[in-house]
């Protein structure tokens, strides 16, 4: 078991002014902050992160979303951090997420659901590393 996660705080929620009661409710949760920053995403970048969704109807529309305007990346560390974010956010459609949900509680919609989670430690692994370096990560989480 992995202790560490990929959060993203999605350009909607930033450009909603959410960002602060969102990572509120991280940090309440028990995650602790080991690296974050403020950062918009070009077209490869944000294409290489749902490299995986490429094939998807929606990938074209979610690349544009993504790189809409600034969002949040955040490595974060709790006890099975993985399942326990993704317990966090809720379901990636905001009108089936359960309530006290972070997207139930800031989502709009499917598309524009506020926040990322990784979905296994090995992809909490490459997503970390997407965002920061091995410098920034050694710095923080300790070698
Ligand atoms: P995420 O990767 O962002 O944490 O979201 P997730 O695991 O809950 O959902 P996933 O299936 O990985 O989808 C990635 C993101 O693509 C957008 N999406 N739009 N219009 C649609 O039907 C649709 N489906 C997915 C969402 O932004 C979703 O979070
Ligand atoms: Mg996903």
């Amino acid at each position: 078991m992995s202790y560490k996660t990929l959060a993203i705080i999605k350009p909607d929620a930033v450009k909603n002014n959410l960002t602060g009661q969102i990572i509120a409710k991280i940090t309440e949760a028990g995650f602790k902050i080991k690296a974050m920053k403020m950062v918009r995403l070009t077209k490869d970048s944000a294409g290489g992160f749902y490299e995986v969704h490429k094939a998807r109807t929606f990938y074209n529309d979610l690349v544009e979303f993504m790189t809409s305007g600034p969002c949040v990346p955040i490595a974060l560390e709790k006890e099975n951090a993985v399942a326990e974010f993704r317990n966090l956010i809720g379901a990636t459609d905001p009108a089936d997420a359960a309530d006290g949900t972070i997207r139930k509680l800031f989502a709009a919609s499917k598309a524009e659901n506020a926040v990322h989670g990784s979905d296994s430690d090995e992809n909490a692994a490459l997503e970390i590393s997407h965002f920061f370096s091995r410098k920034e990560l050694l710095e923080n989480f300790g070698a």
